[in-house]
């Protein structure tokens, strides 16, 4: 049995145990042919088989039929948000500007062309999401760009919007609830939080997106060529690819998303109750409660000195991670799919312990 704490990192993340032993097996002897699955060529029938079937139980998943393509694609979440413009901004499109992320991604859209922001949060510091009521959609945009979950701040969209052409960087929480993807034009996500090591990006297309494309000056930034070519217009992060086949072989063993997004609210919620037990100690950082993340959960203590003697004492008790994004400050316990139940269990004792002496 190898040697495993509790990791809460934002990500790269924690990833299941029986994953990674599955996918280290794999990198030395694949299937008993004496090669490793990351050894042998993207167009040979081992990792065809490998990608065939990522995406076909991606799709169950998801609940997708024929209306959606799935992508594993590279250059991060990041790249992502910069080629949507790309590829899928006329005349202009509406931006949801709700934290960290979807302001880098209104960011890079900016450069492309005319952006109409619907709401933000900034002024109280992205401590919410701008309430659906606020928000000033345009009616006639190319598309309505989102961020569901922001992994900084720690709060999400209890539920995904409705719009005709909705985009969604769901980076931080895919695949850990049920998600109204067959509705979306196209979802994507940078795979190294809940599902697999950094490198790889899943994203979902809805076909009927691609007569809108504009021209890329690559196809490799092409969602259509890429749709096309099974993600292979050049050399595909296959290992990778591989560690999330294994990812969604456990989800379904999980009993499938359904499964996920039960056992992720009773892990938030052990946090979140200890917060507010505290009498004050700990504050939570997001200003309305049914946004707070079930992925990433933020709060402070009364100064950076218990912030930090938290932190230091956590980690020599086997919980690793929990230091707050570097602008930001204060605690963030990431507590995606493969954390498990016990992590949030003893996180959230040790929090009471801890409370118990210093306030
Ligand atoms: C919600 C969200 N979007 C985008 C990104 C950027 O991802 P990448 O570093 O893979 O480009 C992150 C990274 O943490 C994220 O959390």
């Amino acid at each position: 049995m190898s040697y495993r704490i509790f990791n809460f990192s934002a990500g790269p993340a924690m990833l299941p145990t029986e994953v990674l032993e599955k996918s280290a097996a794999a990198l030395v002897d694949y299937q008993g042919k004496g090669f490793g699955i990351a050894e042998v060529s993207h167009r040979g029938k081992e990792f065809e088989a490998v990608n065939d079937e990522a995406i076909a139980l991606c799709k169950k998943l998801l609940g997708l039929g024929d209306t959606h393509d799935v992508v594993f694609l590279q250059g991060g979440a990041t790249a992502f948000f910069t080629i949507i413009p790309m590829n899928f901004l006329h005349n202009s499109a509406d931006y949801l500007v709700s934290g960290e992320w979807s302001k880098k991604a209104a960011g890079s859209g900016k450069e492309v062309g005319k952006l109409n922001i619907v709401a933000t949060s900034e002024a109280s510091n992205f401590d919410h999401s701008p309430l659906p009521n606020e928000w000033k959609l345009s009616g006639d945009a190319d598309y309505f760009h989102v961020c569901t979950n922001e992994t900084v701040h720690g709060h999400r969209l209890p539920a995904w919007p409705k719009h005709p052409n909705l985009i969604v960087d769901a980076s931080s929480e895919f695949l850990s609830r049920p998600h109204p993807v067959s509705e979306c034009a196209l979802v994507y996500g940078g795979a190294q939080k809940n599902l697999g090591p950094a490198g790889v990006v899943l994203a979902i297309v809805r076909k009927d997106m691609y007569p809108r494309q504009k021209k890329t000056p690559s196809k490799l930034w092409s969602f259509k060529d890429q749709a096309e070519n099974k993600s292979m217009i050049n050399t595909p992060p296959t290992f990778g690819v591989y560690v999330l086949l294994e990812i969604f072989r456990w989800l379904e063993a999980q009993g499938g998303l359904a499964a996920m997004e039960k056992r992720n609210a009773t892990k938030a919620a052990l946090i979140y109750d200890t917060i507010d037990q505290s009498n004050g100690f700990y504050k939570g950082t997001v200003s309305v409660k049914e946004q707070r993340s079930h992925m990433n959960v933020t709060y402070r203590l009364p100064s950076e000195e218990l912030t930090d003697e938290l932190v230091k004492t956590a980690a020599k008790n086997g919980m690793f991670g929990l230091k707050g994004y570097r602008t930001v400050g204060g605690i963030r316990a990431s507590i995606y799919n493969a954390m498990p139940v016990e992590g949030a269990q003893s996180l959230a004792q040790f929090m009471k312990d801890f409370a118990s002496k210093k306030a």
